[in-house]
């Protein structure tokens, strides 16, 4: 299969985080490299660097680079340091808990080496952040095959958003699926949403499926049901930004809708992810954080102004799926169906 480029990536010669800036998809491939913590937040806030799971391998090697900047000799100064870009970081967005997870693991290590000094701690650091791209390299492999088995050659398939190679490092979640069956010569249909306002679906998932090779058609996100309707589409497969306790589900705003849509033709609706996008500690998806983004996103956000002047535009990124609507949740430990509260709790037993 053709790879896609890895979204996020560590330059060690240089020190830097190497960002693909996807703002400027599908029009231009450039690369970032950034070391300064403003930057790095700046990157994530503005969706250079999205998708759950690369926010969260951007923002470990982020802090890695930004440690690496320290000229603090005690382990007492450089932690402070490092707790402060941690503090930043982590406000750049609400709704991903890779985000939150990835830097919470670079702390912990950091607490773990902390009596070795500052050296073993940097050291430890790296080895961290190199651990979260590799674990995530593997798990899209993982999700894939899960996923692939309850496919079958030929089909159509609807997704939303891009959850594909840029927004991990590899295979991506719900599009791993499409990938490793591209291998085996299932010559699926993806039908991929275009993901308004931001167009991640036209933009992203459109761009990297055709740069593999795949058959994918860009619809409008309001052309959902029609397609379901004419019998376009054997299983929606979306990505997932958090997944609360009970198995409701945040990801791309417009989701939810397709879920509800996909219950009424009778269309198996997969969330595929991580285990890291799993939050336990939230118990429903009435306490995730949904994340609002500035209304121009929407009236001013192709290049033209597309509504009259002040008008007012609501603009929330993601949606909460219930979990009742969701058929399985396909993780690189296991598909975990319904009852989702004790299923999902048995992943980590
Ligand atoms: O706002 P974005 O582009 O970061 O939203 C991304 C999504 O909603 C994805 O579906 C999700 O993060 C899963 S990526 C494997």
């Amino acid at each position: 299969m053709t790879m896609t480029v890895v979204p996020a990536k560590l330059n060690q010669s240089k020190d830097k985080l190497v960002l693909l800036d996807q703002t400027l998809l599908p029009h231009e491939e450039k690369f970032l490299e950034l070391d300064q913590v403003e930057a790095v937040w700046e990157a994530i806030k503005k969706l250079r660097v999205r998708g759950a799971p690369a926010i969260g391998i951007a923002a470990a090697f982020g802090l890695y680079v930004c440690s690496l900047k320290s000229s603090a000799t005690t382990v007492l100064a450089f932690k402070k340091e490092f707790l402060a870009s941690r503090d930043y970081l982590v406000t750049a967005r609400p709704t991903a808990v890779n985000l939150f997870w990835a830097l919470e693991r670079m702390t912990k290590r950091f607490e773990e080496e902390a009596e070795k000094g500052v050296a073993a701690i940097k050291k430890a650091l790296l080895a961290e952040s190199e651990q979260i791209l590799a674990e995530d390299q593997a798990m899209g492999k993982a999700i894939g095959a899960y996923g692939l088995s309850l496919l079958k050659p030929g089909m159509g398939l609807l997704t939303h958003c891009n959850a594909g190679g840029i927004a991990t490092s590899g295979y991506g979640t719900a599009l791993a699926p499409v990938y490793l069956g591209q291998e085996s010569g299932y010559n699926f249909k993806v039908y991929a949403g275009e993901t308004r306002p931001l167009l991640q679906g036209s933009r992203l998932t459109a761009y990297e499926l055709n740069k593999a090779g795949v058959d994918v058609t860009v619809i409008c996100d309001n052309m959902a049901s029609l397609v379901m309707q004419e019998g376009k589409i054997g299983a929606v497969l979306v990505g997932c930004d958090r997944v609360a306790a009970n198995g409701d589900t945040a990801n791309k705003i417009g989701t939810s809708g397709l879920a509800i849509l996909a219950r009424e033709y009778n269309i198996p609706f997969y969330i595929l992810g991580p285990t890291s996008t799993i939050d336990l500690d939230t118990p429903t998806g009435a306490d995730i954080t949904i994340e609002l983004r500035a209304p121009d996103e929407i009236v001013n956000g192709l290049g033209k102004r597309t509504a009259p002047q002040g008008i007012k535009a609501y603009n929330p990124a993601f949606d909460v799926t219930e979990a009742k609507y969701i058929t399985a949740i396909i993780t690189e430990k296991a598909v975990v169906r319904p009852p989702y509260q004790e299923n999902i709790k048995a992943l980590y037993q």
